[in-house]
Parts: C-alpha cells; sequence; structure tokens
C-alpha cells in the first residue's frame, strides 16, 4: 500500500509539472490559461507560486504522454487523471486552468480544474476524486503555504475557495485556506488546531456562505479554538473583493468587521427580524447551544456574559438553558 500511494504521489507529481507546462510552454496554455489566470489579476509571480497549470482541450493528451513517459495506467487511473474504458482511456480535466492541491509538507495529493469563462455547460470546478492519497475531508487547500503565516499570526483565515485563497496571499495575507466548497469538517480543523487557536471565517456574501459560515461554527468551538466571522457585501466573495483594494485597505475591513460568533449570529437575526421575539428566542436558544459545544467552563461563562449583554436577557435564564442542554447532551 505504501508502494501504491508512492506511485500516486509521483504521477500527480508528474501532472503537475505538465499542467505547469503547458500553461506556460504552449501556444494554447498561454493564449487561454495563461491569460486567463492574468484576467483574474494573478500575476506571473502568484501563478508561479501556486503552480496552476492548464490541461488542453484535447481527449488524450495528458494521458498519452504519461504513458509515453512511463507512468502506468493503473495509477493514472487510481489517482482520476485518467478515465479508463474497456476499450478506451481518456483525460479527466481537459480545457481547465488547473489548481493543484497540496499536502502540509507540499506533495501533491490532488487537482481541482475551472471551466474558462462562466457558461454553465459544465461543472464550474472538477476536483480529483476520492483516492488512496486524497481524502478531500482531510485537506484544507493552500495549507502548505499558509502554515508559516497561521502560526507567526496566530490566526487562520478561512475562506470557501481556491482563488479566495490565491488572491488573499497576493494582496499580502498569506495565513489563509480554504475548505475548497465542502462542508468544513473536524479533521480540517484539527489541522489548523495544530498552529493556532483562532479561526477567522471568512464565507461568501451570498445565502450558501452564510449558511457555511454558521455551520462551521460549532464545530471549532467544539475543538476548544475560538472563532470570529467575517462577511463581504452581498455578491462579492474574498477573492473579488481583495481584487479590488489594497492590501491595507482588505486589513482594514477585516479588523472593522469581523465580529466575534456571538455578534455574529446576533447580526444575522438583526438583519431578519429586529423586533420578532419568537426568532430572538430561537437565536438565544441557538447562541446558547454553540456556547454548550466550548468546553472550557471560563469561556463558557465570559460568553454566556457576553449573550445577556447582547440579546438583552438574564444571565440567570442563560445558565439554567445551558445547564439543560449540558444535561441532554450527556
Ligand atoms: N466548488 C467545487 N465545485 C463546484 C463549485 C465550487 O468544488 N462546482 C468549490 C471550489 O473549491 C470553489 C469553492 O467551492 O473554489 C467555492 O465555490 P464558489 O464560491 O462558487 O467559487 P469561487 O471559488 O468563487 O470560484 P470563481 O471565483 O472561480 O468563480
Ligand atoms: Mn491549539
Ligand atoms: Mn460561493
Ligand atoms: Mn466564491
Ligand atoms: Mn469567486
Amino acid at each position: 500500500a505504501a508502494n501504491t500511494r508512492e506511485s500516486m504521489y509521483l504521477v500527480s507529481e508528474y501532472a503537475n509539472t505538465y499542467f505547469q507546462n503547458v500553461l506556460h510552454k504552449t501556444d494554447k496554455g498561454k493564449a487561454i490559461g495563461l491569460s486567463y489566470f492574468k484576467e483574474r489579476g494573478f500575476t506571473e509571480e502568484t501563478i508561479k507560486k501556486f503552480q496552476l497549470g492548464y490541461a488542453l482541450d484535447e481527449w488524450q493528451a495528458f494521458s498519452d504522454e504519461a504513458l509515453k513517459n512511463g507512468y502506468n495506467i493503473e495509477f493514472l487511473e487510481s489517482t482520476g487523471l485518467t478515465i479508463v474504458k474497456p476499450d478506451k482511456h481518456f483525460d479527466r480535466f481537459k480545457g481547465r486552468v488547473m489548481f493543484p492541491i497540496h499536502s502540509m509538507s507540499g506533495r501533491v495529493l490532488g487537482f481541482g480544474g475551472r471551466i474558462l469563462g462562466n457558461e454553465k455547460k459544465a461543472a464550474k470546478y472538477l476536483n480529483s476524486p476520492e483516492s488512496e492519497i486524497y481524502h478531500k475531508s482531510k485537506v484544507l487547500y493552500g495549507l502548505y503555504f499558509a502554515k508559516q503565516s497561521i502560526a507567526k499570526e496566530d490566526n487562520c483565515y478561512l475562506v470557501e475557495g481556491y482563488t479566495d485563497v490565491i488572491q488573499f496571499y497576493q494582496t499580502g495575507i498569506q495565513n489563509v485556506v480554504s475548505s475548497s466548497g465542502t462542508a468544513l469538517t473536524s479533521e480540517q480543523i484539527r489541522l489548523i488546531n495544530r498552529l493556532t487557536n483562532n479561526i477567522t471565517v471568512l464565507f461568501d456574501g451570498d445565502a450558501a456562505g452564510m449558511r457555511a459560515s454558521l455551520r462551521g461554527i460549532d464545530l471549532i468551538l467544539e475543538q476548544g479554538m475560538n472563532v470570529r466571522v467575517c462577511t463581504f457585501p452581498d455578491g462579492e466573495d474574498p477573492d473579488s473583493f481583495a481584487k479590488s483594494n489594497t492590501e491595507a485597505e482588505l486589513r482594514e475591513y477585516l479588523t472593522e468587521n469581523a465580529k466575534d460568533f456571538i455578534q455574529f449570529k446576533a447580526s444575522v437575526l438583526v438583519d431578519e427580524a429586529k423586533n420578532d421575539p419568537i426568532k430572538k428566542a430561537e437565536t438565544i436558544r441557538d447562541i446558547v447551544n454553540s456556547i454548550a459545544k466550548i468546553p472550557d467552563q471560563i469561556k463558557r461563562e465570559v460568553y454566556i456574559q457576553e449573550c445577556a449583554r447582547i440579546m438583552d436577557i438574564s444571565e440567570e435564564v442563560l445558565f439554567s438553558t445551558l445547564a439543560q442542554i449540558s444535561k441532554k447532551e450527556m
């Protein structure tokens, strides 16, 4: 099995080099892929740093080149790079710009490939399938590039997408990773926990992003970590916001708009239904449910006090609600 994995790493590494060569050294790669990345505002340095590439819009360009270079069809298939049918084989990624996904130590585990443009003919992003080396629930995109900065800044920004990570990094904020659009998992949070106790969730300024932020909060609290949330204006995501702002403006926006989770949940309520007592009661219960996830008793107390203050309700009621929830969970 160790041999199998090593062979899969090698073929992924080869594919990574191949896609980058296509991007930088072929006419089609330059005309289509490289100019796409440049339109998105990525510099040559950024494109090289993140090892971005391009897969030609052909059926077997990559697979045939890999086979010619001695890579085994078995590992091309198990990494998902090649789709093998009884009488033929073809490339999984065609006509897409390529984002390699690295392990914490920098090995290539898989890829995300994006269609050019925004037409809805195909899935916007196509990702490597689960395999012996790629478990998407255990990987954070960008962690390899961010890990030192996360430890140094003692904070990790968590975003939704590949381009959010890259644009932040280029703008000057390097402590950023992405869950790649999948629901955040405990394993992913544990990877961050080894480097810092602080996560700032930065999801897209749309309903889906809001839901994803709310879902992630409890998972982070459960691991005894501190969580802040910063949303973006409607229709913006961290990528688009960072692209149209300087580093100083971006930092200022993050400082001014990051809220702790109670303020964040309270602000969702204010937006939805300020004066609706039923909604308000639901929100308070929801906040106490989150507080119940915090392992540390002192922190729980401090947050109960904050919740009482923000929601204008007595601490006693909140403490007894908290006690009920804790009892139910035992
Ligand atoms: N995603 C995916 N498959 C899709 C759509 C999204 O895997 N069909 C993942 C990608 O990792 C993507 C992330 O979810 O980066 C966030 O999705 P979205 O916000 O829709 O994409 P963006 O990252 O904003 O991509 P872009 O700016 O290129 O449109
Ligand atoms: Mn920790
Ligand atoms: Mn989105
Ligand atoms: Mn987005
Ligand atoms: Mn985007």
